[in-house]
């Protein structure tokens, strides 16, 4: 599959509406716990500052179905965003950015129109930028406004690191050593729903997280044994995982 990339456009100047993904888990103090998502997207900022785009940030946090939940603000997003750029002046809720500067909207899910890809909400978010890029690969399977309506109603590419991702698994898919092993985790439950394209591909399956609570026993598919407080898998666990994972020739872990 081949995207289209944004180092093929002239951005020079644009506003930019960037859609990542800053779904990040927070710690009570609502501090982000950690950063990974938000420095994935940092070499696609860079390559739109270096070409003096305005920087525009979409993104939603958590589910909070259409409401205003302060919890899930996106304000400790940009508070590690300042630490990550000091040099930037980074603007939330948004303003219109200048040059050399970047605005952030509040969480998207706030409005229950971007999950029910609203097409006036979609024009709404289009009619603050002149391009989009997606660079939020784990959202790009939902049909939300910030995700298919914006592509609709402006000029679009991918961002680097969704480009990567891409890359990478059109690769396994077209090219690889079996046995090919899954490795997925985390506590989203619909990513279970993902099994049964996943089972026609892989050799094994392994379920670690918190998955293994939500799931049924299938064939090639081995689920954690997860401690008594649920919150890590056994040590037995970690063994048979070990030796499934040292047969293999490929692995793709989520
Ligand atoms: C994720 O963390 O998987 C993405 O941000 C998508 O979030 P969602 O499952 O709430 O749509």
């Amino acid at each position: 599959m081949k995207l289209p990339d944004l180092r093929n456009f002239d951005l020079n100047g644009k506003r930019v509406l960037l859609r990542v993904d800053f779904d990040v888990p927070l710690r009570l103090a609502l501090q982000v716990a950690d950063e990974t998502r938000i420095k994935n997207a940092l070499p696609t900022i860079e390559y739109l500052l270096s070409q003096k785009a305005k920087i525009i940030l979409l993104s939603h946090l958590g589910r909070p179905e259409g409401r205003i939940v302060l919890d899930l603000s996106l304000g400790p997003v940009v508070q590690t965003l300042r630490e990550l750029m000091p040099q930037i002046n980074i603007k939330f809720p948004i303003k219109i950015p200048g040059e050399d500067e970047i605005g952030v909207l509040e969480n998207l899910r706030f409005d229950p129109r971007e999950e029910e890809n609203n097409p006036e909400f979609a024009e709404k978010l289009a009619s603050l930028g002149e391009f989009y890029i997606n660079e939020a690969f784990a959202v790009c399977h939902r049909e939300h406004a910030s995700i298919v309506g914006l592509p609709q109603l402006l000029p679009h590419a991918a961002g680097l690191s969704l480009l990567k991702e891409v890359e990478v698994l059109s690769g396994i898919l077209e090219n690889h050593q079996r046995p090919l092993v899954v490795i997925l985790g985390g506590a989203k439950e619909d990513k279970l729903a993902a099994m049964t394209g996943l089972l026609k591909f892989a050799d094994q399956i392994l379920i670690g997280g918190k998955l293994p609570l939500l799931s049924q026993k299938s064939k090639n598919v081995v689920f954690a044994d997860l401690n008594p407080e649920g919150k890590d898998i056994t040590l037995e666990t970690v063994e048979k995982f070990s030796r499934i994972i040292q047969t293999a020739r490929t692995i793709v872990w989520s």
